[in-house]
């Protein structure tokens, strides 16, 4: 079941608000694993409502010269230059979760998210705050907001969360690339025999041909396998070492 983070459309919080101390819904926390899996909550306050991580910096600690670590919450203050810095730290850190308003123009969105997370979740509606005391704003931020992973293993998170809205992966890893670009052996084996029109081919010819294929630079026993799959698929073997596709 998706966290129900929202209230009405009807009021909204000034975008530009005076104050910096609205807290994160608990519920987005609790959907990425909980404050307790974040290692660090860099810009925290002292009158917080409950704990975003296992450590927290306050603004009197000054949370952006001091050392961050591990799993890393991140929700900035509301300033543009303190949202430049912290998620300059972030995409330095590249490791955990930001919360920020979806503000996908502007420099720092270009320089620290799109050029240096790993996912994204825009959020559906927009999320009510909370105050020190723990109370929920009536009205919503103003504004729609965004997750934004930084790692690997916090995109994977993101994606799983069940929170409502839309994920937008940003980086990948070789091997995603290389399973989803390369045909299985079976389709490149198939588009092989389907050039040949029938005819039989030798195993020696078939590792010839399959020598510079993608799929044996990952695999130093891509002859077991190739063989495998002409043992396994619509192949038939006509003769020692030749062998013809079965038509569909
Ligand atoms: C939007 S609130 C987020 C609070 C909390 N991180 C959360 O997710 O609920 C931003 C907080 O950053 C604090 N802050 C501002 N400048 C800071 C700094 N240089 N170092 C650490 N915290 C700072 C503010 O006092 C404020 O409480």
């Amino acid at each position: 079941m998706n966290v129900n983070l929202f209230a009405g459309m009807g009021s909204h919080q000034s975008a530009r608000s005076e104050t910096n101390t609205w807290f994160s819904p608990p519920a987005i926390l609790d959907a990425l694993g909980g404050a307790d899996s974040f290692d660090l909550d860099p810009c925290s306050h002292v009158d917080r409502p409950w704990p975003t991580a296992r450590e927290h910096y306050v603004q009197e600690d000054n949370g952006l010269i001091l050392p961050w670590f591990g799993r890393v919450w991140l929700n900035p203050p509301y300033s543009i230059a303190l949202i430049t810095k912290f998620l300059g730290r972030m995409a330095a850190h590249d490791r955990g979760v930001a919360l920020i308003f979806a503000r996908t123009e502007t420099d720092p969105f270009h320089r620290f998210v799109w050029g240096a997370a790993s996912g994204l979740l825009f959020l559906r509606g927009r999320l009510n705050f909370h105050r020190p005391d723990g109370s929920r704003a009536e009205a919503n931020g103003g504004a729609p907001s965004v997750l934004i992973a930084y790692g690997m293993e916090d995109r994977d998170i993101l994606a799983a969360a069940p929170i409502d809205g839309a994920f937008v992966p940003l980086r990948f890893n070789v091997s995603m690339l290389m399973s989803a670009l390369t045909p299985t052996w079976r389709e490149a084996l198939d588009g092989f025999f389907a050039g040949r029109r029938g005819e039989a081919v030798s195993l020696a010819e078939l590792y010839r041909a399959f020598a510079d294929h993608p799929k044996t630079r990952a695999n130093q026993h891509w002859r077991d396998k190739l063989r495998q799959v002409l043992q396994r698929g619509r192949f038939e073997r006509v003769d020692k070492g030749l062998w013809k596709r079965v038509p569909a």
